[in-house]
């Protein structure tokens, strides 16, 4: 008797939170958001920030250009705020729909941030203007005060600065990126406003600050927000799997050269790009939760940012898959999460 293949096919999803970076990095490395997803949130923190329209519309255009041919995928574009950043560029950008949000990255809170927001009262003039013109704010969301706790940043930034600021601004549309805490889980469902949502990282929910110092420091774990206790696992865990529509798929694949990931300051980052979507459909399927695997990947995103849901499908079956070992860019390598594994789940070919 053949044993059935256990199927499973969903509206194709889309990434709400990708690092593509730049030039021969994103040649070799875009064509893996392109398989699994149809759109995707481009993160603006190249070495030289998307802060213009026009740095926008070119960096789309070399994503696009890096991509396979006839692809459909669509690249979603976010300004990067700046306390320079013009308020006509915002309201102009967001009006030809050049961007569909714009970001917030405290200063020096993670890679290529140092142009970032010392006190957020420097763009209350700009959130206004996105307030009242219904565009999104995606916010790295972490206090930078170096007395603070690394493992607190998270929760102090929605004590100090998250609470004061939706009291200011009530209907800015609000996006807290790769949640990490069981604080920023309830903050979210308590709030239960449609203002206000969260995006998970696959390597938050499978992980947990215990993985990145097993058998020594690893430094391919080593992201921002860091990894935190198993307690915070399981609330990001409970989450997906309570159904919530205020949560959805945000991978945060940031590739970075192991030069500079294995260095005296290593960066902070996890490539997990080639894999992303088979993690999450392994998590979905260990905690019993697949029945909410489709709002998750490709419904509560789109109806968030007000966008239109996709209509192709994606098929993954039940079958091994092993995730690549490294990929050579030049007389580099990036090393993938999770490289040289198997996973239980691949994509349909
Ligand atoms: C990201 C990167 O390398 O650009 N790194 C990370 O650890 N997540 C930046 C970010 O999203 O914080
Ligand atoms: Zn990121």
């Amino acid at each position: 008797m053949s044993k059935l293949l256990k199927k499973i096919t969903i509206i194709k999803p889309d990434d709400w939170h990708v690092h593509l970076r730049d030039n021969e990095i994103l040649k070799k490395i875009s064509q893996y958001t392109g398989k699994f997803y149809k759109r995707a949130i481009i993160m603006p923190n190249l070495d030289q920030p998307i802060t213009n329209c026009l740095k926008s519309m070119s960096y789309r255009r070399r994503i696009l250009n890096s991509m396979k041919p006839n692809t459909t995928f669509k690249p979603l574009m976010i300004c990067y705020l700046t306390k320079k950043t013009s308020p006509e560029e915002l309201k102009q950008g967001f009006a030809k729909k050049i961007f569909v949000g714009a970001k917030l990255y405290p200063k020096c809170s993670t890679t290529n941030s140092k142009n970032g927001i010392k006190h957020i009262k420097e763009i209350y003039h700009l959130l206004k203007i996105m307030e009242n013109i219904k565009m999104p704010l995606l916010i790295h969301g972490e206090e930078t005060d170096p007395n603070i706790d690394i493992y607190d940043r998270e929760a102090k930034f929605i004590e100090n600065t998250l609470i004061p600021l939706r009291k200011h601004f009530p209907e800015l549309k609000i996006i807290l990126e790769h949640v990490t805490t069981e604080e920023a889980i309830s903050y979210i469902k308590e709030s239960n406003s449609s203002y206000l949502a969260g995006t998970i990282t696959p390597h938050h929910l499978m992980l947990n600050r215990n993985n990145m110092f097993s058998n020594g420091i690893q430094p391919y774990l080593y992201c921002l927000p860091l990894l935190k206790r198993k307690k915070h696992q399981i609330a990001l865990r409970n989450a997906i799997s309570s159904g919530s529509k205020h949560f959805f798929l945000g991978s945060d694949s940031a590739p970075h050269f192991h030069q500079n990931k294995i260095n005296n300051f290593g960066c902070a980052g996890i490539f997990n790009a080639p894999s992303s979507l088979l993690c999450y459909v392994s998590i979905f399927e260990e905690i019993n939760a697949l029945k909410y695997f489709q709002s998750f990947c490709s419904e509560n995103g789109p109806n968030f940012y007000n966008m239109p849901i996709n209509k192709e499908t994606i098929t993954l079956v039940k079958k091994p898959h092993k995730i690549l070992k490294k990929i050579n860019i030049g007389n580099n390598v990036i090393i993938p999460f999770l490289a040289g594994k198997k996973l239980d789940w691949s994509i349909e070919s």
